[in-house]
């Protein structure tokens, strides 16, 4: 087993959660999971959501992007497992029925809330840069940025996956049940077959030209030359087996080994496009726990991912600028909140840009980020009625030398997201990656591994000046996910987050506004239609009512553009009942009993 840099806690606290685990009782109520996660239960989740209505439970509840992976989640939880457990089983499972967004290949984020310890911890399983990468990684000869997709299709943008030493790490903190007894659900589904839907057929046939670049991935995704439809029951055999050796001799399976070799060989022969991943990479990898950052919005404590991701800051950012305007007063109809919020957002994004990166590799102003102090001057900025014509970063309180960092990404739909509470009161909220979607199209033992390195900054300076989220071996490129958990009074009381790139900061702030200020259920705030803005346009959902709000936001001054908005909310309310909710823009539901 591979164990993280703080084996010691690990090792303790996992052996007292198992026996936490094996001591508990039942929880009253509750049944076995094959009970709870019917196909009726999963109907009635899915009508739910058609409704519009959150999901209700008493003692445990999963929402994530796929019926197949919560039903193993909600089975797991019904079994007496505990948030951690179930985060096992709903990974695997998401790895088979929606690949092209997470899996053994990628890297993750978890926030876990301790119901014993009281207690909020994150992991880092975010993948690393390659030991022999050079920071001119994706340059053309000439120092140029290559194309996106010329350096994310191959091995060259192949980080060394973090989201099978992240598994193991959090059942082994964590966890009761045993870590093989969690694989049963993926390898029943990856042998006997599991039915192709709408959204993986729509999303192979859009990209079947570059599925198509890699025999091993042709044949999975395309076979005989034709993208699989929906409905096709699709089996996984090489998955199995791998699940089988990870199963039996944990994330080791995947790090060293035939396994590994595997990877490396894939990675470093991709035609056209290699890289440098190395099987010292692998061997070496490690998952680092991290304190969370959080930031104060109206009487909680919103936390999350710290650096290498710049989801918690930029959320916390978005926030606590917002958190001196009345939101609720105004209203969720009204262009002043969303005035508020696309430049508050604008604002956060130019901070984002210049300080966030990977902290263990630049120093970075992560607690004058989210300074009360540092956010109340730059809300002040926002005190006008119209768009700000200029947005700078702002002078957060640092004592390091500064970066100018410049977004370099072309961040498409991928990722997923998974909100797990269980009947102990722990909290999972973990954010999970490949990258783009079907990552760098490469296929080893039934996974697609990951691009994740192209979510460094393609240039290394701008005028001269050094940009932060440059590319340097073992870091790690800054990401934009957000797994989150609101607290309030020391207690959660919401996790939540999403996919979408680096919108996944705007369309989650978004919900937690709705929530919070807005007074909807978690269903109606990921349901609500978006208005996000980043650091260009203000971007309004196509074909909804946040249509109706781009010209009057385009009078205020900002440039407008209305789009497809590919959101995966899950979200959980923890108050006197769970309440769940799943974006109705994905194929996911919430379940639980
Ligand atoms: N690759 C998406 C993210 O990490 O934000």
């Amino acid at each position: 087993m591979r164990f993280s840099l703080t084996v010691a806690f690990s090792l303790i606290a996992g052996a007292a959660l198992a026996q936490q685990t094996a001591d508990a009782v039942q929880p009253e109520g509750s049944t076995t999971g094959a009970a709870v996660a019917t196909t009726e239960a999963v109907a009635a989740a899915q009508a739910a959501k058609d409704a519009g209505e959150p999901v209700t439970a008493e003692n445990y509840i999963v929402a994530a992007a796929n019926p197949l992976a919560v039903q193993a989640g909600v089975e797991v939880l019904a079994a007496g497992g505990t948030a951690a457990d179930a985060l096992v089983a709903v990974q695997l499972v998401l790895g088979l029925v929606e690949p092209q967004s997470s899996g053994l290949g990628g890297g993750a984020f978890l926030i876990w809330y301790d119901a014993e310890t009281q207690e909020l911890t994150t992991l880092d399983g975010r993948e690393t840069a390659p030991l022999a990468a050079t920071p001119q990684l994706f340059q053309t000869k000439d120092g140029e940025p290559m194309g996106f997709f010329d350096a994310v299709v191959g091995g060259r943008s192949v980080g060394t996956p973090g989201t099978p030493a992240l598994l193991e790490d959090a059942h082994t903190r964590w966890g009761g049940l045993a870590w093989s007894r969690l694989f049963d659900t993926a390898i029943s589904l990856a042998e006997d077959g599991f039915e192709v839907s709408p959204r993986l057929a729509g999303l192979i046939e859009r990209d079947a030209e570059r599925l198509g670049t890699f025999a091993t991935t042709a044949e999975y995704f395309l076979p005989n030359g034709t993208p699989l439809s929906v409905g096709t029951v699709l089996q996984n055999p090489e998955y199995a087996a791998t699940l089988r050796k990870m199963a039996s001799e944990g994330a080791d399976a995947i790090y060293t080994g035939a396994i590994a070799r595997d990877i490396v060989e894939t990675v470093q022969t991709a035609a056209g496009n290699p890289g440098v991943l190395s099987e010292l990479d692998l061997a070496v990898y490690q998952v680092k726990e991290r304190a969370p950052v959080c930031a104060t919005y109206r009487d909680h404590e919103v936390c999350g991912m710290g650096p290498p991701s710049s989801g918690a800051l930029t959320v916390g950012q978005i926030l606590g600028m917002l958190d001196s305007y009345d939101l609720a007063e105004l209203g969720s109809e009204n262009p002043e909140s969303w005035r508020l919020i696309g430049d508050a957002s604008r604002l956060a994004f130019a901070d984002r840009g210049r300080f966030m990166a990977d902290s263990d590799f630049v120093p970075m102003p992560t607690a004058g980020l989210v300074d009360a102090d540092y956010l109340a001057d730059r809300a002040a900025l926002l005190d006008g009625d119209e768009a700000l014509e200029e947005v700078e970063p702002g002078n957060p309180g640092f004592d390091h030398s500064r970066n100018w960092a410049d977004d370099q990404s072309l961040e498409l739909p991928s990722t997923s997201h998974i909100s797990i509470v269980d009947s102990f009161g722990n909290v999972a909220s973990m954010t999970t990656t490949i990258e783009n979607a079907f990552g760098s199209r490469l296929m080893t033992n039934g996974f697609l591994l990951n691009n994740e390195l192209t979510d460094f900054s393609f240039r290394t300076h701008s005028d001269g000046v050094p940009i932060a989220n440059a590319l340097a071996p073992g870091k790690r490129p800054r990401s934009s996910m957000s797994p989150t958990i609101v607290m309030k009074d020391d207690a959660p009381v919401l996790a939540i987050g999403s996919p979408g790139g680096s919108r996944i900061i705007g369309y989650t702030a978004k919900s937690i506004i709705a929530w919070m200020d807005w007074d909807m259920d978690v269903q109606q705030a990921v349901s609500l239609p978006h208005a996000v803005n980043r650091f260009g346009t203000f971007d309004f959902e196509a074909g909804t009512s946040a249509e109706d709000l781009a010209p009057e936001l385009e009078a205020l001054g900002f440039e407008v553009n209305v789009r497809d908005l590919n959101s995966g909310l899950h979200a959980i309310e923890i108050g006197e009942t769970l309440q769940g909710g799943a974006d109705p823009r994905r194929e996911g539901i919430a379940l639980g009993d």
